[in-house]
């Protein structure tokens, strides 16, 4: 099959559509731009990255709680994190065609599509804005949250009191956040609802530079337990002039999409920047007081905020390879959809009997797919399509001696078990 990275993107994304993986959202009215709704798989996948950024987060560590706050939050947070004021992009209008571009996109003072005359750059602000209560006006006005964070800062008194932890401590959190981007693209890398996975750890100032380190190398450890390859992953420094405004430290890591080196997760050193501005905003004293040192002091911020699309979308593009004879998604066992597929090799002389049986057994815990339809080929090219790293095939052997071939996705190679070593050896080799 022939590879060329520039249309591997469309190949991947009819994949995901073929196999259930990812569909344009409302696509019978015609698609809406930048949104995209996760299929079966899809959603599986997305679910076993979430639980995997938990459980190295939260499960695996003792010094991180979690929170769920909620996306609408009182209206002074976006004063106070600086995002009413700061969180813009500058904008660019066609006259002509009335196309929109971020001014950072356009060389030249013609309009990139129509050559017609554009207007003046002017800030825009990406949070999405809408109302509360049946009253539409200034007063209220609140905003889709654009970042998970802030929902963590103003909650930090609260986790603290009730958890009773001492500093340091981090708190994580997924959900979802929004923005009104000008220009979303790339599949789902960049969209305008997406979900976050952050983590805010909370430190004494002058120990943030030595826990900034750490969070780097825990979090690109992290994306190579995923499976990603080391040689596709990178730290960027941010630059002065790409800092955000609330850090005084700044790293992404970066993955080598087919369309370039991008951004997958920023790690970011907030200093006291957000604890005191929600200090002076709110009126109340979110210090905190050592008791064994009795200081009182605010807390520094290292935050690592990852995009949990962003995330499955590289886990996707990393894992796409096209082979000889298949397409194949070479996925961790860790994340992949469906672990398992249990095969009748034909639909008689009781092998689907068995085959069900084995597989009613096993997809109570391990996520397992049955399928007895087409030949025996295509089915081993269905489960490479959707990722999925093991087979079980009932064969005429099987009812003779009760042993299974159990296969292999990335070597295709077989080997026969008994029956009764299934689940052993698949979760020893699925690692649950
Ligand atoms: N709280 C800090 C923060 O939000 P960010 O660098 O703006 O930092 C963090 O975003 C991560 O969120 C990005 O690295 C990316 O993975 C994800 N992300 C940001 N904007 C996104 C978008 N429009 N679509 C998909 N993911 C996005």
């Amino acid at each position: 099959m022939a590879k060329s990275a520039n249309n591997i993107m469309d190949r991947l994304v009819s994949l995901c559509k073929r196999r259930g993986f990812i569909f344009q959202s409302s696509e019978i009215y015609g698609g809406i731009n930048s949104c995209w709704d996760y299929g079966p798989l899809g959603v599986e996948l997305k679910n076993n990255i979430k639980k995997s950024w938990w459980k190295s987060m939260v499960y695996e560590r003792d010094d991180i709680e979690g929170l769920d706050a909620s996306i609408l939050m009182h209206p002074m947070i976006w004063k106070a994190s600086g995002h009413v004021e700061g969180f813009t992009d500058p904008l660019i209008d066609c006259k002509k065609c009335k196309n929109r571009f971020k001014a950072t996109d356009i060389e030249g003072d013609k309009c990139p599509i129509c050559g017609g005359e554009l207007t003046e750059a002017r800030q825009f602000n990406l949070m999405f804005k809408t109302f509360m209560g049946p009253v539409e006006d200034e007063a209220s006005i609140v905003y889709l949250r654009p970042e998970t964070a802030q929902g963590i800062y103003v909650n930090f008194q609260n986790v603290l009191n009730s958890s009773r932890r001492k500093i340091p401590f981090g708190i994580a959190q997924i959900g979802k956040a929004f923005r009104n981007e000008i220009t979303p693209g790339n599949f789902i890398f960049r969209t305008r609802e997406f979900e976050q996975m952050e983590m805010q750890y909370f430190v004494k100032p002058g120990t943030d530079e030595e826990w900034f380190e750490k969070w780097k190398q825990e979090r690109i450890d992290w994306y190579l337990r995923l499976g990603l390859k080391k040689e596709k992953l990178k730290f960027h420094k941010h630059g002065k002039d790409e800092l955000p405004h609330y850090a005084k430290d700044a790293y992404d890591i970066q993955y080598e999409f087919p369309f370039g080196w991008q951004e997958l997760e920023g790690i970011h050193n907030r200093t006291d920047y957000d604890l005191s501005r929600h200090q002076k905003f709110s009126g109340k004293n979110i210090q905190y007081f050592d008791e064994s040192t009795k200081e009182k002091y605010t807390p520094y911020i290292i935050e690592t905020s990852a995009g949990c699309d962003r995330t499955l979308l590289t886990c996707l593009v990393d894992a796409y390879n096209e082979e000889e004879e298949r397409v194949v998604l070479k996925l961790s066992p860790i994340i992949a959809p469906l672990k398992v597929g249990v095969f009748p090799l034909v639909k008689r002389d009781g092998m689907p009997e068995v085959a069900s049986k084995i597989y009613n057994y096993i997809r109570k815990n391990i996520k397992t797919f049955y399928d007895d339809s087409g030949s025996i080929g295509r089915r081993y090219r269905r489960l490479d399509e959707a990722g999925t790293p093991f087979a079980i095939t009932v064969d005429t052997e099987t009812i003779k001696n009760n042993t299974v071939t159990l296969r292999e996705r990335d070597s295709m190679k077989q080997i026969r078990i008994s029956i009764d070593k299934i689940e052993e050896v698949l979760k020893e080799k699925i690692n649950v």
